[in-house]
Parts: C-alpha cells; sequence; structure tokens
C-alpha cells in the first residue's frame, strides 16, 4: 500500500499558539486528509518540543516540575488542533519515555562511530536564547537575538561532526530538486552551504547548568536538548506511535512542513545526523512564509496576536481554515487582516459556494420533491471538468499549491452557477415538454455538488461532511475513496436529498 507520512514542526510548549502554528498544522491536515481520500495509509504526525531552559525556569516560577508544567500546557495545543479539526495520528512528545531511547540509541550509534566527540568550549552563551555565539556575533556586547547580557563561559562539550558532511549535503540537494521547496529556499540553502563552512554543532548542556533534557547515554554528566532532541521526533514518532507499524516501514517521512525560520536546522542539521546515521533523508522539506497582522509583525508587545480558537469563534472553523491557504500561496509570507477574511467568507463561501447548495436543494425539492431525478443526457462538458479536478488537485498538492487546487475547484463552482443561470431551471419547469432536459440540469448540479463536496473536504470538513449528508449520501465523506468516486454518474438517481441550515453564513462586517 502506498504510504504518505507528514509532519509539523514539534511547537515549543511554552508557548501560546498562535496563526503560525495554526497555518502549519492546517496545511499538513489537508494533505493528510487529501492522501486518504486516495486510499493511501496516512501517518499525520504532530506534537510539542518540551526540553530546555525556558521550560524548566518557567516551570520553577509555578513551583511546578517541568514535566507536571507541560503536562498543562500541552492541553493549549491539543485543543486547539480539536478545534481546527486536525486528524493527526499521533501527538508526540519530546518527554516521552520511548522517544528519550531512541535519542540515546541514536546518540550512541553517533559517538561509536566518531561522528560526536567531547571538546572544549570556550566563549560566549545567552542563556534566555540557549545560543553560543561568536565574539563576532556580539552586538554592543549583547546577545544579537535579544539584546540580553550574555555570560563567557569555558566547559566541556559534545560537538556533532556536522562539517563532515558538508560536500554530501550539497550533492544531495542538488540532485533532489524536490527536497527543499520552495525553489527560492532551495536556492537559499544551497546558497549558504556553497559559502560557509559548517562547523560542528553543539548538542551537550552540563547538567548543573541545565537539566531539562535527555541524559547522554554515555555521559551522565550531560544532557541534550532541543534541536538534536527535537529534530528526532520525526524518527522516533515512527517506532513507537505510528499506525501498523509493525507492517509499514514510516521512515522516511513524505514531508516535513516547516516555516521559513526553521529551515537551516531542518535541511542542515537533520539532514547530516541522517547522512551519519546512514538513514535515508525525508523526501522532502517545504519551507511556509509568515503571517503579518495588518501589515505588521505578529508580536505580544504590539498586542497583534492572532489567536486561532477566536477566529474559529467568530468565523467558523472551516472559513478560518480556507482563508489562511487561499490567501496566500504556500511559501510567502501573507498579511492577515479581518477584513480580507470578511471579504473571502461572504463572495466566495457564502456567496458563490453556500449559495449554489441552497439554491440546488431547493430546485430539488420544488420539481422533484426532494428526490434525485434520473437524467437523459450526460453533460460532457461538466463531467470532464468535474473529473479533471482530480488530477489538477493532486499536481498543485504535490507542491503544496493549495491555492491553486482550490482555484481549481472553483472553476466548477463558477461553472455550476453559469450552468443555472442559462438552462434556467425554473423556465423548464414552466413547460412540460422540457421535463426530461429538466431531469437533466437538475442530475447536473446535484452531481457537481457531489464533486464539491469531496473535492473540498480536506479543507473544510465539516461543511462537506454537512452538505455531504443534504446531499443523500449515508456515509462518511472522510471514508471516501476518490479514485473510485470521483467518476461522473455515481450519485444515484432516486436518492432523497435534505434541507438544511446555511452552509456559510454571510458576515456583517
Ligand atoms: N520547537 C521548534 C521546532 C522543532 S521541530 C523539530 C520550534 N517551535 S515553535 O513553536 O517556535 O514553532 C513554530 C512554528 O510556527 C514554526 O514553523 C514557525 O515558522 C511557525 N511560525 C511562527 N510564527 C509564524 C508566523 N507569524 N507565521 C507563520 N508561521 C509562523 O520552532
Amino acid at each position: 500500500m502506498d504510504k504518505f507520512y507528514i509532519t509539523t514542526p514539534i511547537y515549543y510548549v511554552n508557548d501560546v499558539p498562535h496563526i503560525g502554528h495554526a497555518y502549519t498544522t492546517i496545511a499538513c491536515d489537508v494533505q493528510a486528509r487529501f492522501h486518504r481520500l486516495l486510499g493511501k495509509a496516512v501517518f499525520f504526525l504532530t506534537g510539542t518540543d518540551e526540553h530546555g531552559q525556558k521550560v524548566q525556569k518557567s516551570a520553577l516560577t509555578r513551583g511546578l516540575s517541568p514535566k507536571a508544567h507541560a503536562d498543562r500546557l500541552i492541553e493549549n495545543f491539543k485543543s486547539l488542533w480539536t478545534a481546527l479539526n486536525i486528524s493527526n495520528d499521533a501527538f508526540i512528545r519530546t518527554t516521552d519515555k520511548e522517544h528519550a531511547a531512541v535519542v540515546q540509541t541514536m546518540m550512541q550509534q553517533l559517538k561509536d562511530s566518531g561522528d560526536i566527540v567531547r571538546r572544549q568550549y570556550e566563549g560566549w552563551y545567552c542563556t534566555h536564547d540557549e545560543m553560543f555565539l561568536a565574539k563576532d556575533d556580539l552586538k554592543d556586547n549583547q546577545c544579537p537575538h535579544c539584546h540580553r547580557d550574555v555570560e563567557h563561559i569555558k566547559e566541556d562539550n559534545y560537538f556533532f561532526l556536522m562539517g563532515k558532511y558538508q560536500d554530501r549535503l550539497i550533492e544531495h540537494i542538488e540532485s533532489h530538486p524536490d527536497f527543499i521547496l520552495p525553489r527560492t529556499r532551495r536556492n537559499e540553502v544551497l546558497g549558504f552551504l556553497k559559502n560557509a563552512e559548517l562547523g560542528d554543532l553543539c548538542i551537550s548542556r552540563p547538567v548543573q547548568r541545565l537539566s531539562w533534557g535527555i541524559p547522554l547515554p554515555f555521559d551522565q554528566d550531560y544532557v541534550t536538548y532541543v534541536w538534536f532532541d527535537a529534530l528526532s521526533n520525526y524518527y522516533s514518532a515512527t517506532r513507537y506511535l505510528s499506525p501498523m507499524r509493525y507492517s509499514v516501514e514510516w521512515w522516511p517521512s513524505e514531508h516535513h512542513v516547516i516555516g521559513k525560520d526553521i529551515l537551516i536546522t531542518h535541511s542542515i542539521y537533520w539532514s547530516t545526523m541522517l547522512f551519519a546515521l546512514g538513514w535515508p533523508l525525508p523526501h522532502n522539506i517545504f519551507a511556509h512564509g509568515w503571517w503579518t497582522v495588518d501589515g505588521r509583525k505578529m508580536s505580544k508587545s504590539i498586542g497583534n496576536v492572532v489567536d486561532p480558537l477566536e477566529m474559529i469563534q467568530t468565523y467558523g472553523v472551516d472559513p478560518f481554515r480556507y482563508f489562511l491557504l487561499k490567501e496566500v500561496p504556500f511559501g510567502l509570507d501573507g498579511n492577515f487582516s479581518r477584513e480580507a477574511l470578511i471579504n473571502r467568507i461572504n463572495s466566495e463561501l457564502a456567496n458563490d459556494f453556500g449559495n449554489l447548495a441552497n439554491r440546488v436543494i431547493a430546485m430539488v425539492f420544488k420539481y422533484f420533491g426532494g428526490k434525485v431525478p434520473e437524467p437523459v443526457q450526460e453533460e460532457t462538458a461538466m463531467k470532464t471538468l468535474a473529473e479533471g479536478i482530480l488530477d489538477r488537485m493532486q499536481d498543485a498538492l504535490k507542491t503544496f499549491a493549495f491555492h491553486q487546487a482550490l482555484d481549481a475547484i472553483w472553476e466548477l463552482v463558477s461553472h455550476t452557477n453559469k450552468y443555472i443561470d442559462e438552462t434556467a431551471p425554473w423556465r423548464l419547469a414552466k413547460d412540460p415538454q422540457h421535463k426530461e432536459r429538466l431531469q437533466t440540469v437538475m442530475y447536473s448540479v446535484i452531481e457537481a455538488l457531489r464533486f464539491l463536496a469531496m473535492y473540498l473536504h480536506p479543507f473544510m470538513p465539516e461543511s462537506t461532511q454537512k452538505l455531504w449528508e443534504q446531499l443523500g449520501q449515508q456515509s462518511q465523506l472522510a471514508e471516501v475513496n476518490l479514485i473510485d468516486k470521483a467518476k461522473w454518474g455515481k450519485l444515484l438517481p432516486g436518492t432523497l436529498v435534505h434541507k438544511g441550515k446555511p452552509l456559510f453564513p454571510r458576515i456583517d462586517k
């Protein structure tokens, strides 16, 4: 069976989830749902990154152990994913004991092969950002990132000899054009690799400075945390959290979906770790852009952080999901504004699509007592358009072009609206001579709605399930197989349709 393994980054557990977290996770959800509809075995993974100084510190100020603190915080993420209708198959926590055991095995293997060595480190360190800094990095003797004072430290640490694999990584990126997408990001990574010498990566902290991490298997005085620990989740999850893990080898993943800010760690740290371990690399790392809000960077101090829960409560979960993937080509930066969201809801969802569904179902009641009529002819243009969208969606989603997939689907929305205006069923209904034509017209537009429900399901799971039921379908839309069902004429004449509430109410500005 064809498998499809997709991951989100694991989110820092003490962050408050915002639109950025929601964005990556929704994008992965659409891919996971679409590939399930294609009949693939899907493993969709998300989770939380729970080790490190920040978690240790904030737990301490609350008088909790770091683990107890994290146990509370993960609920922020889990409840958001439920509210956003995220269909992840597993939720990994870097504090899972099974994860820690896999990380330790990986480290031991790298120590044995000479890829991890102990060395003295002398230099500058920013406690807030948990980062080593070179003298040249400092700005007015402070951390260039958080502008706090830095410490001068001299200590032994363990280093992963990442630099050994630099040439091999360049060669891999050049020979696998889809390894890093979008192309512009791939070129940035290549440029970086060709112009700088990769240093060695410090992967440990002495326990006396930071205890909240995974103990090194070969030296109990040290822990590893954040990147070495975090990146390994993508592999460790396949050992204890994946569905059907005894019959499917999930590694390597098809996609790691991340934001552009963590591309270097994913494409360079993780790839070189995998080279050293002798394991295959993921097929693709996709780095999406960042959202600004009303043209400004999102920040707590400006107070413009977009809370996804509030968006769902105000505008509904499906419109929010739809908007994020339609508004901006995935990969580019974009700007979030309520006005743009409301405009799309009113014009595209309420008007183009929601009204179409409403009108069609009302007409089936009016002209055929709520029963799908038997068509007398096949509307070939509509059939060709409807069936052809599946391939177009597959092509678009291969490169995460969600907006293009939606554009293709919207051609069917527009075509059907236009077809109704042109065929004017209300006129046909007046003349018994046109009864057969009316049957064909009405069958075709209900059949078009069935295609729309299926194609839009990955994007808007809740509303399309409602539409599916209104179309008299008994099955769960999530369990439909698109390869079988995206064929014109599968809708059975005689099926009873149902009236329902409007799928997308208009929003007053
Ligand atoms: N824990 C690390 C990832 C480890 S993965 C092995 C981490 N966590 S995070 O919580 O900071 O991740 C946040 C994710 O949200 C990143 O992919 C980041 O790009 C994304 N975003 C954060 N702010 C964002 C926007 N304003 N817009 C879009 N995405 C943004 O990094």
